[in-house]
Formats: structure tokens, C-alpha cells, sequence
């Protein structure tokens, strides 16, 4: 890679895979969408150096579907890294993990650049929570690399997107964790899945994006409602003065047959 070329990462999210490939959620076979995704990034994405993967990897915390993801990232031949969503079972996880390609570290430095991986995965709940852990973690890696720029990647939006039923179940120690981030200014971007849906926000000087889900979109209303728009991912270019790019691509082929009249998940 050319000396100055940024770092392009891929954010995967919201997978929901079960053990059998022909099941659906919602009316949409996770599988099959997934792999329309895993299709156009082949086809789209030239180079890659990494892939992150922002929670609910599996809709059964089946070792199967863990698996399936595994092997199906293996062909880009790049590092994968996760975190747990609230429907994944962070015990499986670390049962089949690492496997293939995908690691399980939980940072990773690349250059002056610096990913921070948190667990917001609360047990038995659908809403996010840090454990005490989890924020000594966070501020444990942000003191290590002062001069690097951060990204921090976990499942839970740690704020509201705009959408009541979602946001009640977003992260729900969301303060303190903004309270941290505000001690280290070298904080330069969140990740984080959970919303089903196309987020970009600055928040506190600090760049927050939110991903398509690779199955079933959210509509942004205060009901629980499926839109009928494609699944994608997020591509990401790290640049080394610290600026990024990133944009969202979906696959304009696709569109599962979703059941829409869900009235939630
Ligand atoms: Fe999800």
C-alpha cells in the first residue's frame, strides 16, 4: 500500500444469522442477505484493511452461525474484529473465537490510529450498559496511546437516533461514557451498530456513525416499523493527519421480502 493511502475499513452490523440458513427474521433470510453484502463488497471494495463487526453477528447465539460468519469473512483475507450485541451471547463468542480471520482482540493499532473495542452487551436485556470494566478498559487503552487517534467501536447508540421505541433500548450509561470521552481529546470517532439504520452525527467534537444493518432496515419513527431499503455497510478511510472519510454502500439489488406489519423483533 502507497505510503500515504489511508486505512479503508469495513463496518459490518446487525447480522443476525441463525444455526439454519433458511430461517428468517422478520421475513427476510439473514444468510441470504448477508451474503448479497459479503457479494458487493467483493465486488466493490478493492482493498480492505480491516473488518469490524458491530455486534448481533448471531440471532441464536448459535455456534453455527458464529461459525458461518467466520468462514464467510475468510475470503477477504483481512483481520476481523467484533464486539457482542444484545442478541449475541459474548460465552459463545469467546468459545468459537478467534476462528479463521476473525480475532479476538480487542484493539488494534494501525499506525497513529487506535481501535477500541467495548463489550456493551448487558445479560438477559435488549438495552446496553458499560460495566465498571468495561469504562476502566476505555480509559485504560486512552491513556497507553495519548498521541494516537481513537476510534471506539461497541453495539449500543449512546444517544437517541430519533426513534422512541429504539432509543429506550440504546446505551443506558450513555453519560458516563461521554463524561470519560471528554477527558481525552485525541477521541476521534464512535462506531456502533443496534439501529438498523444510516447514522452520522458530531457529538462533543466527536464524529458518531451508525450502519445499515445487513438484514432488516428500522424506520426512524417512534414505532416500531421495518423500512423498505436495502441492507449495506459503512466504508471507512483513516488518513494519517487524523480526517475520515466514510460513507455508506447498499446493495442496490436487494431488498428481502420483510414482513410489514412486524410490530417488533
Ligand atoms: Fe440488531
Amino acid at each position: 500500500m502507497n505510503k500515504k493511502a489511508p486505512f479503508r475499513l469495513i463496518q459490518l452490523s446487525d447480522i443476525h444469522l441463525f444455526a439454519d440458513a433458511e430461517r428468517e427474521l422478520l421475513g427476510v433470510k439473514t444468510e441470504e442477505s448477508f451474503q448479497a453484502v459479503i457479494d458487493l463488497l467483493h465486488r466493490d471494495e478493492k482493498h480492505i484493511d480491516i473488518i469490524l463487526l458491530s455486534g448481533d453477528i448471531s440471532q441464536d447465539n448459535s455456534h453455527e452461525a458464529y461459525v458461518r460468519v467466520a468462514r464467510a469473512l475468510e475470503s477477504f483475507r483481512v483481520p476481523v474484529y467484533c464486539v457482542p450485541g444484545n442478541h449475541d451471547d459474548p460465552r459463545v463468542m469467546a468459545k468459537v473465537y478467534p476462528l479463521a480471520t476473525i480475532s479476538s482482540e480487542r484493539h488494534i493499532v494501525l499506525k497513529n490510529w487506535h481501535i477500541i473495542l467495548l463489550n456493551s452487551h448487558k445479560t438477559n436485556s435488549v438495552e446496553g450498559f458499560f460495566e465498571e470494566s468495561e469504562l476502566v478498559y476505555l480509559q485504560h487503552c486512552l491513556q497507553k496511546y495519548p498521541e494516537h487517534h481513537a476510534i471506539v467501536m461497541f453495539h449500543h447508540q449512546p444517544f437517541p437516533v430519533g426513534s422512541k421505541w429504539l432509543d429506550n433500548l440504546g446505551l443506558q450509561n450513555a453519560d458516563e461514557f461521554w463524561r470519560i470521552l471528554q477527558q481525552y481529546p485525541q477521541v476521534n470517532t464512535v462506531l456502533f451498530g443496534h439501529v438498523h439504520q444510516e447514522v452520522a452525527k458530531l457529538l462533543h467534537h466527536v464524529k458518531c456513525y451508525a450502519v445499515p444493518s445487513t438484514c432488516i432496515q428500522f424506520k426512524c419513527q417512534d414505532e416500531f416499523s421495518l423500512e423498505n431499503i436495502p441492507p449495506g455497510y459503512r466504508w471507512i478511510d483513516l488518513y494519517e493527519d487524523g480526517h475520515i472519510e466514510t460513507a455508506v454502500r447498499r446493495v442496490a439489488e436487494y431488498v428481502g421480502m420483510f414482513d410489514a406489519e412486524a410490530k417488533g423483533y
